[in-house]
């Protein structure tokens, strides 16, 4: 595990998203799909903002982009405001040159009885086209990597989980009210996200500082998932000052 500290996350943010594009450019010139596993919340939309721009200026070209996202609520409609689908789409998809067939977002909208075939076939989708060259992480209070929170094994794979009381806290605002944050999501694993030959997690601001603190330095434990990246060479921690102010 490698950690790296940025003066801010604006710096931090456009260094993730030139990541991102290297790998696009250089599978470009193998004529190689790049495979892209994406997250969404608050902590990556300067990264999707840099990449907009990357394309609208500099003539970044996403046409041999795949992408896998971490997870989506359930239920979740892919239309409602909080859904995942809206999410990317706003923030990225709409504005670059992606195929829509590329695309891969879990579904919210499954029966419960077809969750279980469903998530087998995302990972072997994923599989498929050669594995992700890249996972970008962030992480919620809980210690989650995806939803994977609190309990989860490090050799899960995708799956229905259920949110912990904090994560569902946190996503209060958006919801307008707890009550209405829905209890589950389908997540990837820790397993699948482990399977990526490269992992870049980003976190921002103090609020982020305690839980940073526990996943670099703490007990390697389910009680705090993101401890399992400990474990892997191929893992960068990429923080803001603020988030890296707890660190000794
Ligand atoms: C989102 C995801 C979550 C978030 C985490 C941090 O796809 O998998 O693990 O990365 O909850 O959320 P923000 O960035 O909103 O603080």
């Amino acid at each position: 595990l490698a950690v790296n500290v940025f003066e801010d996350e604006h710096i931090a943010a456009k260094k993730v998203a030139r990541r991102i594009a290297d790998i696009i450019i250089s599978k470009q010139k193998e004529n190689k799909n790049a495979v892209l596993g994406l997250a969404t919340g608050a902590t990556p939309v300067e990264v999707y903002e840099e990449l907009v721009r990357l394309y609208r200026e500099e003539g970044l070209s996403f046409k041999n982009v795949i992408t896998f996202n971490l997870d989506e609520y359930y239920p979740m409609k892919p239309e409602a405001k909080q859904s995942y689908v809206r999410f990317m789409d706003e923030q990225l998809f709409d504005h670059i040159d992606i195929p829509r067939e590329n695309i891969h977002i879990p579904d919210g909208t499954l029966k419960k009885e077809e969750i279980a075939d469903y998530c087998l076939e995302y990972e072997r989708k994923i599989t498929d086209v050669g594995g992700l060259d890249l996972q970008v992480l962030g992480i919620g209070r809980t210690g989650h990597i995806g939803f994977n929170e609190p309990g989860s094994a490090p050799n899960s794979g995708t799956r229905l989980v259920t949110l912990d009381d904090l994560t569902r806290r946190d996503a209060s605002r958006e919801f307008g009210g707890k009550e209405n944050v829905p209890t589950k999501a389908i997540t990837m694993g820790i397993g699948t996200i482990f399977k990526a030959k490269e992992i870049i997690l980003m976190a921002w601001s103090k609020k982020k500082a305690p839980i940073i603190r526990k996943a670099v330095e703490g007990e390697i434990s389910s009680n705090v998932p993101a401890t399992f990246l400990q474990l892997s060479d191929n893992v960068e921690f990429i923080l803001d000052k603020d988030a890296a102010s707890e660190l000794t």
